[in-house]
């Protein structure tokens, strides 16, 4: 994912461009850039490897004039993080500058026809097709910008959220989108375009959202013109933002953790996109590929961890000795630091950690490379320490995570480490093409079903009411559903303050049914996997002990619908991908139990986002 912005008025150009991309910065950071032109025609670009503040640095002495500009903030999908691969990208003859957001799919075929025309690249991006297209077409048809920029888009497969900038015109702005975000902000003798509309919001409240295969003509002195691929015009559809800021970044949610539930479909989106290639057949994750001989020689892989990011590590170990039959060891970070380790070079160690700076995890990470092991990060936040930390990575590129209570983090990991674990096992040779093609297929699907899953809200708000004042919960499962209940108790626990517990549901006989009277409700989390019938016995022991009873379990269950007190039916899914698909009802649990306390959801007491202390 990436973050464009635009701008076309009186106001100064560079300023509103760099505010804007330093708000679309957890879009992606990998590096940024600037085009504008100035009054007199004069095409300027300027990028720079890494932050905005980077690229702040570089044009500190550059000609920062201009009237009309469009800016760019990359996270990395073809060509590595470079000054090249950063857009803006210009077109062969200097006249066109283009950003993009998105991927296009069928850019070799596109660039291997321009060179043949005599075109000649300067970045490893499928984006600079783009731009490079847009201008052979102008001048073979000796058109406008905007009729070649539709022609050229009827030729591309994939993703995009562009703008366009021409040298010789600089009154306009041409942008177009499909399947990637664009938003127009309307001001008074200015406008401005977006990935969204935070970069914008305080200029004007009147906004245009593109819809699929639109293109905008943003011109200095005239009115937005919508059109179509086929140049047939579209009716403008102005909507107000209504929210400043600060409830913006809310997104009309009344609390972030609410907001950040509800956004898994786009972060799951996201945290997939450009990795899940060729209908789900392959999976390209940073640094597997470049480090293979580190992925094919390891003996055992050790996960370090805290919190949340833990109960993600535990699944991963599921994940990756399921897929690629190799031992794995999961740690908290904080007693793994302690605990005198025995680790060598043939061992491989993840370390996971939203915030990228857990003291703990950042400690663990260099007690494994003190002893020659290879870490491999995953992390949210770009830039942070901990994937400077680390020999290797990837980011799961969720946005800002800002409700202490993690949520989304929690499925962008699982998804990470998902993928992870299928890209380790293609190179391994442990999965089958097929198998492979079956998960990758369903990973494409899980962002639309996480959709239908959220759809349970208004059932769990309710169900909430009657369990508010319990004392303390029971979260059990099997397999899989083991990290989840853990992840469930932990949520509860963390913005309800009720004592809740989860536990490996065979393991409750060892002690816990001790506790089950009517008074203990307990949450199983029961798909139907491998272990199904299994947990059909835990279940019938809570209920033959008189314990209530809410089960999570797959559409059209039969069986545990019979003896539960409450279920929630959630898509069925293959047995790895269950627990993105489990997990949300229980964050959609705590967050109703939370609210009916009067609990304050985002700042639980006594809790960090980012622990930077052991
Ligand atoms: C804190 C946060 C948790 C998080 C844990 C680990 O406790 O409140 O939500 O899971 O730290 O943080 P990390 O940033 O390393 O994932």
């Amino acid at each position: 994912m990436c973050g464009i912005v635009g701008y076309i008025g009186n106001g100064n150009v560079y300023d509103v461009l760099i505010k804007g991309l330093h708000r679309l910065e957890y879009r992606g950071y990998d590096s940024a850039g600037v085009a504008m032109v100035s009054p007199e025609g004069k095409l300027k670009i300027y990028k720079a490897r890494g932050k905005v503040e980077n690229l702040e640095q570089y044009c500190k002495d550059k000609d920062l004039s201009g009237c009309v500009g469009i800016a760019h903030t990359r996270w990395a999908t073809h060509g590595e993080p470079s000054d090249l691969n950063a857009h803006p990208h210009y077109s062969d003859d200097g006249r066109l500058a283009l950003v993009h957001n998105g991927t296009i799919e069928n850019y070799k075929v596109l660039k291997d026809a321009l060179t043949q025309h005599g075109c000649k690249f300067h970045s490893e991006t499928d984006t600079e097709v783009l731009v490079q297209l847009i201008e052979y077409i102008k001048v073979k048809n000796d058109c406008s910008l905007v009729d070649a920029v539709r022609e050229a888009l009827k030729q591309v497969v994939g993703a995009y959220a562009i703008a366009v900038l021409e040298k010789d015109n600089p009154d306009q702005i041409i942008a177009a989108r499909k399947s990637s975000p664009l938003v127009i902000g309307i001001g008074e003798d200015e406008m401005f375009l977006a990935s969204d509309a935070t970069p914008f919001v305080e200029y004007t409240n009147e906004a245009v959202y593109l819809k699929d295969e639109e293109v905008a003509i943003i011109r200095r002195g005239e009115p937005l013109k919508i059109v179509s691929l086929e140049n047939e015009e579209s009716a403008i559809d102005v909507k107000t933002l209504e929210m400043g800021i600060s409830q913006l970044e809310k997104g009309g949610y009344p609390h972030f953790m609410l907001k950040e539930i509800f956004e898994q479909p786009s972060t799951l989106l996201d945290c997939i996109r450009g990795r899940v290639v060729e209908g789900g057949r392959r999976i390209m994750l940073n640094g597997v590929q470049d480090n293979k001989e580190k992925f094919l020689g390891e003996k055992r892989i050790v996960i370090v961890a805290c919190g949340t990011s833990w109960h993600a590590a535990l699944l991963g170990k599921y994940l990756i000795q399921d897929m690629c039959r190799l031992p794995v060891e999961v740690e908290y970070a904080s007693e793994f630091r302690y605990s005198n380790p025995v680790l060598d070079p043939s061992d491989l160690v993840i370390a996971i950690s939203q915030s990228g700076e857990t003291a703990d995890t950042l400690a663990a990470i260099q007690i494994a490379r003190g002893m020659g092991a290879f870490v491999y990060g995953i992390s949210n936040v770009v830039g942070s320490s901990i994937p400077r930390a680390t020999d290797s990575g990837t980011y799961i590129h969720v946005g800002p995570e800002i409700g202490v209570a993690s949520t989304k983090a929690f499925t962008g990991q699982v998804m990470v480490l998902t993928m992870l674990a299928v890209s380790i096992a293609q190179l391994r040779g442990t999965m089958t093409s097929e198998q492979i093609a079956q998960i990758g297929s369903c990973i494409l699907r899980i962002p639309r079903l996480v959709e239908d899953v959220l759809k349970l809200a208004p059932a769990i708000e309710r169900l909430s009411l009657i369990y508010t004042y319990a004392r303390n919960f029971l979260y059990l499962g099997r397999g899989y559903s083991y990290p989840v209940a853990l992840e469930g108790a932990l949520k509860l626990k963390e913005i309800s303050y009720i004592h809740a517990e989860g536990y490996p549901a065979a393991e409750m006989k060892h002690g816990p049914i001790a506790l089950i009277d009517a008074e203990m409700p307990s949450v199983i989390i029961a798909p139907d996997d491998h272990l199904y019938e299994k947990i059909v016995n835990n279940v019938q022991q809570v209920k033959a002990r008189g314990g209530s009873i809410i089960a999570i379990v797959t559409e059209g269950d039969t069986v545990i619908r019979n003896i539960a007190d409450h279920v929630l039916e959630v898509p069925r899914v293959p047995e790895c991908l269950t627990p993105i698909i489990t997990s949300i009802p229980l964050q959609l649990l705590s967050y109703y139990i939370a609210i009916n306390k009067g609990k304050n959801v985002d700042m639980p007491r006594n809790l960090a986002k980012s622990v930077t202390v052991e």
